[in-house]
């Protein structure tokens, strides 16, 4: 709290003293949690636009200024300098590891990375050509079953969030494998978390793999720049699952399926259907952007540019000017050229000096850019999303524990503002 007030007039004339909460980078906010019990008045605002939903001390973003922190870091230095296991181990403590724990921290990660074999029979069981987003959030509410210990709230959690952290990989890598008819490749425990993932991916009993530090340097700060956005659609559902006492794997899962949405995770893989239209000889913009541009901006056609424009960023996103930097230099280090990448950065740039984009501050946001580095990774397009659910998993995870730690932490229910017909009498059948 910071001493301040604010004061509210009602129609009736009564004034109500609103305390003011001031959060560490200043950013004030109205503390509403007694208006209703005072005042019977609720508020409305649909999309949560304006509503703080809890303080958190994990992610700082200004989305005017194009800031992103991690626990006060800047993610310009964690992108350049950490690795995804110290950035996840930084969430989810809220500090930066000692070597020794860094070290014990990766090692929990190596020896949890399998998972129970009697789970391979689910990826049997799913339909080829399934969306790996629907196995992905069923496998990670089946861990639930394989470590009943998690319903127990009252037990150390540790465990269960090394689990899910190390077997998400697993299980993604195992699920692709499937799609292609590979044999499963298990995990290596020589290799680093990201490393192993490639190893998974893309290794075959036939011959030897090694990953090329490159990608294994390019994964790395992918996954970072996924690793958390404060009270993004995704987090929100895992706090407000978790909230509930669900168990944390069930939470997680809650929000990898938030996540599949093409408005939220599901963007990095529309973008990419969406580059494909353009470019198609045979489609309706045979390669000319401008013309989908025009198209976008029409509004009775329903037609978005995807991957631009963002909920809190007004500016361009940090994350997608880190992403637009590895992406060429990925690109250059494997001698790829891809058509879809200099669309991308015409389409970037006819959109960034078009007054409909400027005057909307749509800026190219974290999936713009990332699907085409996935793709000269080699991930197909339908694994996107899972790999934006990787690296989100410590955000989610941080997220979960923070909620659960703090006592104050109250079983999400937002209230309503009810439109529908007021008391009527019940009708029988014959006189409807
Ligand atoms: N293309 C064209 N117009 C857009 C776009 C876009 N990508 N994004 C927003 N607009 C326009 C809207 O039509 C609206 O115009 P209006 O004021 O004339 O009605 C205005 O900009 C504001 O848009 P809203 O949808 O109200 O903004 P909101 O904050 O609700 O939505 C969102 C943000 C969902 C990300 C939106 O910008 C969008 O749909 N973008 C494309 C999908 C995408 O890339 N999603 C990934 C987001 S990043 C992430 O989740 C990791």
């Amino acid at each position: 709290m910071s001493g301040k007030t604010a004061k509210l007039t009602l129609p009736d004339g009564t004034e109500h003293t609103l305390p003011v909460v001031i959060g560490s980078e200043a950013e004030p906010a109205l503390d509403i949690r007694a208006l209703r019990q005072n005042t019977g008045y609720v508020t409305l605002d649909s999309g949560y636009m304006n509503t703080g939903a809890t303080t958190s001390a994990i992610t700082y973003l200004d989305g005017e200024k194009g800031i992103l922190r991690y626990r006060g870091y800047n993610i310009e230095d964690l992108a350049e300098k950490s690795t995804f296991v110290e950035t996840s181990y930084l969430l989810i403590n809220g500090k930066l590891p000692t070597k020794a724990e860094l070290e014990d921290f990766s090692v929990k990660l190596t020896r949890h990375s399998m998972i129970h074999e009697g789970m391979r029979h689910f990826f049997e069981g799913f339909p080829p050509g399934s969306h790996p987003m629907a196995g992905l959030s069923a496998m990670v509410t089946s861990l639930s079953a394989y470590y009943p210990d998690c319903l127990d709230r009252t037990a150390p959690m540790d465990l269960h969030l090394t689990r899910i952290l190390s077997k998400v990989r697993t299980i993604a890598a195992f699920s692709y494998k499937k799609t292609i008819g590979q044999p499963i490749m298990y995990p290596r425990n020589a290799l680093s978390y990201c490393a192993n993932f490639l190893h998974m991916m893309f290794a075959v009993p036939a011959e030897p793999y090694e990953p090329d530090p490159i990608i294994v340097k390019a994964l790395n700060q992918l996954l970072i720049l996924h690793a958390d956005h404060e009270q993004n659609c995704s987090t929100s559902t895992v706090r407000m699952v978790g909230s509930s006492d669900a168990n944390v794997y069930a939470a997680v899962a809650a929000g990898i399926l938030a996540l599949w949405g093409p408005l939220h995770g599901g963007a990095n893989q529309a973008v990419i259907e969406m580059l494909e239209i353009i470019k198609d000889p045979n489609g309706p913009y045979q390669g000319d952007y401008k013309k989908f541009i025009a198209e976008v901006k029409d509004k009775k056609s329903n037609q978005r540019l995807m991957g631009f424009g963002h909920r809190v960023y007004k500016n361009y996103d940090p994350r997608a000017k880190i992403l637009k930097k590895m992406t060429d230099e990925v690109l250059n280090h494997l001698g790829i050229k891809d058509p879809m990448l200099d669309m991308a950065k015409g389409l970037e740039e006819v959109a960034l000096s078009d007054d409909y984009f400027i005057s909307k501050k749509l800026y190219p946001n974290v999936d713009f850019y990332s699907g085409i580095l996935y793709r000269a990774i080699g991930i197909p397009t339908p694994m996107f999303t899972v790999m934006f659910a990787l690296g989100r998993i410590p955000g989610w995870l941080a997220h979960w524990k923070e909620m659960v730690d703090d006592p104050t932490t109250k079983i999400g229910r937002p209230r309503q503002i009810y439109t529908g017909e007021t008391q009527r009498a019940y009708v029988p059948i014959e006189s409807r």
